[in-house]
This record gives C-alpha cells, sequence and structure tokens, in this order.
C-alpha cells in the first residue's frame, strides 16, 4: 500500500495531512512542505498482523545500572549543571538569546574539556575559523587541543566525525545546519528537526557526546515549536540581562541530574569567569536599607542564592495603573496584589507598580513571595524593612503562609552574608541557626501586623 504523505509547516511544524498555500495553525503563506520520512499515519496502514517484527527483549527494574562515568570541565558551575560532568554519548542543548554569550561558554568549555583528555572538535556554523580563533586568543585559550571546523552542511560534518571520531562535539548553533535532503531553508523547523535528529542519533551510535547551540527566539521556544529539546538527555538555558554581567545556566531537562540547578557566570572583558558566590555578587550593588527594598532568600537547585527585590509603588496618572516586573512572573504578581487586597484589605488600586529583580536574576520560586509582598508594602507603606532581615516563604490564595522548602540553607546562608533576622512561613520542619533570629507567621495579615505594624 502506498504511504500516505504528510505535510509540515516550515514556520511552526504543524503537521497536515494535505497541502495548502496557507499553514492553518500560524498562518504563513508557502510554508507547507512535504515531509520525507514522517509520517501521522504510522504502522497501522502498512499491514501490522501481516508482517511480523521481531520480538524485543524485555527486562526488569531492578537490574543494577552502574552510574554513567563523567568527565570533568574543570568549570564547576557547568560540571554541577550538567549534573557532574559530561556524560559519554549524551546530547545536550544549550539555548539561550542571541549575544548572550553561548559561543563563548562554549569555546571554554571545549578547551577545558579538550584538556581533560577528550578529543573535542568545534563546529562553527555562524562564524568564519579566523573569527574563533581570535576569540580563542582573547579567551588565552589558544593552546587547547580544541579542533575547529567551520561548516554548516550536515553530511560534510557527520562524515568528517565519522572519520575523525571524536568523544565529545559541540555544534554552534543548530539553527545554522542543514541537510541537502530537506529541501527548505536552514534554520526552518524541518531542518533544525532534521539536523537535530541526525546529530544525536550519530552521537547515540558512536558513542560521543553532542552539544547543540541553539538560539531563543522572540516567544522564547528553540527554533519555533520546541523541535529539539525533545530529542536531547539535557536541556540548559543560558540567560541574563543584556545590561548586567551575570549570566545563569540553568538546567530545565537533565536525565542525568537534578533539573533545577543553575550556575552562575560573569561577562568579562576576557571571557565567563565562574561565580562561586553569587549571593555576595547579587548583593554587592545594595545600599542602606530603603522602602521598597527586600532581601529574598532563595534556593536554585541545590545552591542557596540571595537576591534583592525592588518594589515601586505611586499613583498613577493612568485609568489602567500600570503593572511591571522585571525577572518575576507577572500573572504572580497580580496574585500576590489581588491576596493583599482580598485578605489583608490593603488595595493598589490607582497604585502604579512596579517590580524589579536586582542584578538580572529570574525567579521561579513560588518561595519569593512573601519577599514580593513585603517589597510591595514596604514601597507603599514607605517604610523600610529592619536591616540585616532576609525573608521567605509561599502565599496561598487564602492568605495563610506555607512553608518553604530548604529553610536551613537559607538560613546558613543568610547568616554567612551577615543578615541577622529571618521572616518566613510558620510550621515545616523546626531548624535553629546561629546568630539568626527565625520571626514565624502563620498568615499574611499577622505578616503585615508584625512587620509595618498595621493589619
Ligand atoms: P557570544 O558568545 O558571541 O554570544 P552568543 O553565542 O550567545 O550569540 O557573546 C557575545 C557577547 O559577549 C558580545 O556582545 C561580546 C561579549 N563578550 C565579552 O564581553 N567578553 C568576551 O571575552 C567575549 C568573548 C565576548
Ligand atoms: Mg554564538
Amino acid at each position: 500500500m502506498a504511504k500516505k504523505p504528510s505535510f509540515s509547516c516550515n514556520d511552526c511544524g504543524n503537521i497536515t495531512s494535505k497541502w495548502s498555500g496557507r499553514c492553518e495553525a500560524c498562518g504563513a503563506w508557502n510554508s507547507i512542505v512535504e515531509d520525507a520520512g514522517l509520517s501521522t499515519s504510522g504502522p497501522a496502514k502498512a499491514g501490522l498482523g501481516t508482517v511480523r517484527g521481531r520480538a524485543v527483549q524485555l527486562t526488569n527494574l531492578s537490574t543494577e545500572e552502574a552510574p554513567p562515568p563523567r568527565t570533568n570541565s574543570g568549570l564547576d558551575e557547568l560540571d554541577r549543571v550538567l549534573g557532574g560532568g559530561l556524560v559519554p554519548a549524551s546530547a545536550t542543548l544549550v539555548g539561550g538569546d542571541p549575544g548572550i554569550g553561548k559561543s563563548t561558554l562554549l569555546l571554554q568549555a571545549a578547551a577545558e574539556f579538550a584538556k581533560s583528555g577528550l578529543k573535542t572538535i568545534y563546529v562553527s556554523g555562524e562564524e568564519a575559523s579566523a573569527q574563533v580563533r581570535m576569540r580563542a586568543q582573547r579567551l588565552g585559550l589558544t593552546d587547547a587541543p580544541v579542533q575547529l571546523a567551520a561548516e554548516t552542511n550536515l553530511r560534510d560534518i557527520l562524515t568528517t566525525l565519522e572519520i575523525e571520531k571524536p568523544q565529545l562535539a559541540i555544534i554552534d548553533s543548530i539553527q545554522t545546519m542543514w541537510s541537502d535532503s530537506i529541501g527548505s531553508a536552514p534554520g526552518s523547523v524541518a531542518q533544525v528537526r532534521a539536523a537535530a535528529h541526525e546529530l544525536t542519533s550519530f552521537a547515540k551510535r558512536q558513542g560521543m557526546a553532542v552539544i547543540l547551540v541553539g538560539h531563543v527566539t522572540k516567544d522564547g521556544q528553540i527554533a519555533g515549536p520546541r523541535v529539539v529539546e525533545h530529542m536531547v538527555d539535557t536541556v540548559l538555558y543560558f540567560e541574563g540581562e543584556r545590561g548586567h554581567q551575570f549570566r545563569i545556566l540553568r538546567a530545565v531537562k537533565n536525565r542525568f541530574g537534578p533539573s533545577d540547578e543553575i550556575g552562575v557566570f560573569e561577562m568579562t572583558g576576557a571571557g565567563l569567569a565562574q561565580v562561586t558566590n553569587p549571593s555576595a555578587l547579587f548583593l554587592s550593588e545594595r545600599g542602606t536599607p530603603s522602602p521598597g527594598s527586600v532581601v529574598f532568600a532563595g534556593v536554585e537547585g541545590t545552591r542557596p542564592v540571595l537576591v534583592e527585590l525592588q518594589a515601586l509603588v505611586a499613583p498613577s496618572p493612568h485609568s489602567q495603573p500600570r503593572r511591571t516586573v522585571v525577572g518575576w512572573d507577572g500573572g504572580r504578581l497580580a496574585m500576590i496584589l489581588a491576596v493583599l487586597e482580598a485578605r489583608v484589605g490593603i488595595p493598589f488600586t490607582g497604585l502604579d507598580v512596579y517590580l524589579n529583580v536586582a542584578g538580572g536574576m529570574k525567579i521561579t520560586e513560588p518561595a519569593a513571595d512573601l519577599a514580593v509582598a513585603a517589597a510591595l508594602l514596604s514601597a507603599r507603606e514607605d517604610a523600610a524593612l529592619p536591616a540585616e532581615t532576609v525573608v521567605f516563604g509561599e502565599i496561598s490564595l487564602s492568605g495563610a503562609l506555607r512553608p518553604a522548602p530548604q529553610t536551613e540553607i537559607r538560613l546558613k546562608e543568610a547568616q554567612k552574608l551577615g543578615f541577622t533576622c529571618a521572616l518566613a512561613p510558620a510550621g515545616g520542619k523546626g531548624v535553629n541557626v546561629r546568630r539568626i533570629t527565625l520571626n514565624q507567621m502563620s498568615d499574611l495579615t499577622a505578616f503585615v501586623g508584625d512587620v509595618f505594624g498595621a493589619g
């Protein structure tokens, strides 16, 4: 029986069974192409039942598996995010905004891996070899035994890798690779999907580790609809604000380690420097305690990170007051404002609200709720929090405070940086950290009464 053709959109990746001039899903014109190997119809139509496959071997779950061997890059911040070093034959995607420092990070990593004995090939599809060498010079890495190629043709790259047999290949970037068996332009979903698939399956087959660089597109996904993420073992995002020198490498998926780990770097004139004590760095610009400024004791993965939250609340000239957030979730801010109004009776109507996480850090932890509420209230009341105080805890819609995980780690970090008081939810495991007074409250009303002397 002839295979039914299938079509996909080059812009959004939507798969359809018939060709049309305009994609139904995203509305793009002339973006529908026939898929070479893919079929949505599956094997059912191929006559299952008449042609039998071979029986696959089944095992049980109790079989002992040794942990995978790892190679350390020597960059602790990277090794930790990878789950303790690079795993052989693994596929890793490093995503991030253009210009954030992915090529810099990976060239530095390539040099370190190569120095520690891994045969490493760095394929640049974006820059000429001379440009990469210039960067290496600037980074002081010219001695590292990394082999370099400037190429975008996937077939040639695979052939080279097959002959050279490296243990690690870095592909910078996956959007520039193109396969001549696919008709669409480089960077299109079909090309990126094919290139990532070819490279990752080659890596698994040959026992080579591969690191793919991917640019995040405007809506925050790599190459449109996350076409690569599911094919790789590990997905790391390299984030930061353009105007700030801090960069965070964040694991969002890791088959070989925890997925919420972060590594912190600083972009300097000579490349990326590791930041071993991020809290000290994030708090370095903090002046004397002022209204609207609160230090949040956060935890990212296994790592405590203290950051300053800054809020500004001012009468609004607009009929729709502004709500502007940098580094935190706008929806979550709206929730905290609603809880403050409904449960504690403190309205923000007619007031513009700005919230900023200092240093260009992005916070995702719900435990930041209470610190945000404290910053908003402090700004609104124009009253600074007591000096040397950290705040953490989740707020529920009822106004109750929920204990945050890993209280002890947070307190120890705060103590290390000279803080003497912590405001946190009641409950949870009892912890006692020297030289820190832990002030616990069970709901937001009690918190407001306690800290701002009102309710
Ligand atoms: P790059 O690694 O090219 O970003 P990406 O690959 O993510 O697009 O880094 C780009 C920026 O980093 C560029 O604006 C210059 C800056 N940079 C430094 O500040 N110091 C350095 O040593 C290097 C190599 C780059
Ligand atoms: Mg680059």
